[in-house]
């Protein structure tokens, strides 16, 4: 037997080996085209969270612990154990029905490496090397070089749950569990999750399988220009948004609304446009109360220059009960006054110099 044969044959023999244990799944999308989702990362080996954050590209490391729920002090070289979960945010896509993570993960290929290597013992499974393959047009899968670039497409959604915002959470089934303790852990319902799943036979349910979990979202003001549209949070997590100078969190106890306030973060090129809501006197995060009605600054989206606040007033006597009303207003951009005062002073440098 060639040593070519021998090899087809020892590939042949891994992928039946590992094929069954093979538990990637792709969710239905159909909306969007893009939203924030999560997936449940179990490491194989003892690492960091710096490393995590590293492997799958997420840019903001405070949004690495808000989707895990961890304080903004924890370092980032703290150690995880092998076999523990972290959840990681994403960017999801949707397109042609599916949804898959917006050309991040980038895993640069390492010597020794080989696709199913890098789907089975590098990303746990959350992919094949079959879905590898495809979104990067690689036509013979024996076939990758050291120092390729390859876009990991973890499954996703962007698709809203009987009518209501949820963040799709690709949840790693633990051995033991069932279809019914996961939605009752998750506030979902069973129905629901064998419908989304398309499971018919709940006892099929599989250790390793990545289940689509919709996580009620919490409510909030952000416009659909806003570059982080729809800023999609969980119940306990927080995420740090309008380049870090705006920090929001849900929780079930605020009635399912998004709260946000300033974060108070030095951001590494400039200052923070300000977060007033017109001439309020009233900042992102502040509120007052009168007899019936409480007004809350809200945030509401941002674009390169500006954050976008809303003055909200609900009503606080159970006798009208109305439901809030929303007064939009744009704050002033700040950071075109800089620019504007930038160019004015350039101007008459050079005034000033030509003369
Ligand atoms: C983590 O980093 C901090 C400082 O950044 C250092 O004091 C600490 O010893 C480090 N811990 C580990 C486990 O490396
Ligand atoms: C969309 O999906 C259909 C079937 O699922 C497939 O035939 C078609 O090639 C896909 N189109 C693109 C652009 O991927
Ligand atoms: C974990 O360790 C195994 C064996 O050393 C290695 O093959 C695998 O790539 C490692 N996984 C990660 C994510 O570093
Ligand atoms: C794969 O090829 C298709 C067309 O053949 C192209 O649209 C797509 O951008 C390519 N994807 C990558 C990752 O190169
Ligand atoms: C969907 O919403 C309807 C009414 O809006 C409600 O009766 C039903 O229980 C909801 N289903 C789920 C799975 O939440
Ligand atoms: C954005 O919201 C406005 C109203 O707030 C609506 O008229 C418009 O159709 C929306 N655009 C998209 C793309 O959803
Ligand atoms: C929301 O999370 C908190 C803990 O962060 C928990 O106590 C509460 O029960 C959760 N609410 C719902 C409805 O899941
Ligand atoms: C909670 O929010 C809903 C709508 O989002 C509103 O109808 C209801 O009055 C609110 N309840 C309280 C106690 O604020
Ligand atoms: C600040 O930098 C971030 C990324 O580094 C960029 O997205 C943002 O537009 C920059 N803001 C300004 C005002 O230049
Ligand atoms: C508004 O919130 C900021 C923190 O974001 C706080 O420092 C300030 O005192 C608050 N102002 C009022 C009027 O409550
Ligand atoms: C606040 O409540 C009073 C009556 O309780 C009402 O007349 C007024 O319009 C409310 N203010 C706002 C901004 O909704
Ligand atoms: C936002 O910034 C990016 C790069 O910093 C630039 O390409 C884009 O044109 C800007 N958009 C607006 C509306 O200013």
């Amino acid at each position: 037997m060639g040593s070519a044969t021998l090899l087809l044959a020892l590939f042949l023999l891994s992928v039946l080996i590992t094929a069954p244990r093979a538990q990637a799944a792709t969710f239905k999308c159909s909306s969007g085209p893009t939203c924030n989702a999560l997936i449940d990362y179990v490491s194989p080996n003892t690492t960091t969270l710096s490393a995590i954050q590293t492997l799958f590209g997420v840019e903001n490391f405070l949004t690495l612990l808000g989707a895990n729920s961890l304080p903004t002090s924890t370092l980032a070289n703290q150690s995880v154990a092998a076999n523990d979960k972290i959840v990681i945010p994403f960017g999801c896509r949707c397109s042609n029905g599916t949804g898959i993570s917006d050309h991040r993960p980038v895993y640069t290929v390492q010597k020794g490496d080989g696709l199913d290597h890098i789907a089975v013992d590098v990303f746990s499974r959350l992919v094949t090397y079959q879905e590898i393959q495809e979104v990067n047009n690689i036509s013979d899968p024996s076939v990758i070089e050291v120092g390729q670039e390859l876009w990991i497409p973890l499954p996703c959604s962007c698709d809203k749950e009987n009518g209501s915002a949820v963040v799709h959470y690709g949840h790693v089934v633990e051995s033991g569990s069932t279809v019914e303790e996961i939605a009752e852990e998750y506030g979902t319902t069973e129905e629901t999750l064998l419908e989304l799943n398309g499971i018919t036979d709940p006892k099929t349910l599989q250790a390793g399988a990545v289940l689509d979990v919709p996580l009620k979202a919490c409510t909030s003001v952000v416009r659909n220009t806003s570059l982080d549209y729809p800023l999609l949070l969980s119940n306990g997590t927080y995420a740090y948004t309008a380049n870090n100078c705006v920090k929001c969190q849900c929780h079930s106890s605020n009635n399912w609304t998004l709260q946000c306030e300033q974060s108070g973060l030095q951001i590494s090129n400039g200052t923070c446009p300000s977060m007033e809501c017109g001439s309020s006197r009233l900042y992102i995060g502040n509120s007052t109360s009168t007899t019936c009605n409480k007004t809350t600054c809200a945030y509401a989206g941002y674009t390169n220059q500006t954050i976008f606040t809303s003055l909200v007033t609900e009503s606080t006597c159970s006798s009208t009960g109305n439901a809030p009303s929303y007064a939009s207003k744009i704050t002033l951009p700040s950071w075109r006054w800089n620019f504007v005062f930038i160019v004015s002073q350039l101007v008459m440098l050079y005034l000033h110099h030509s003369q």
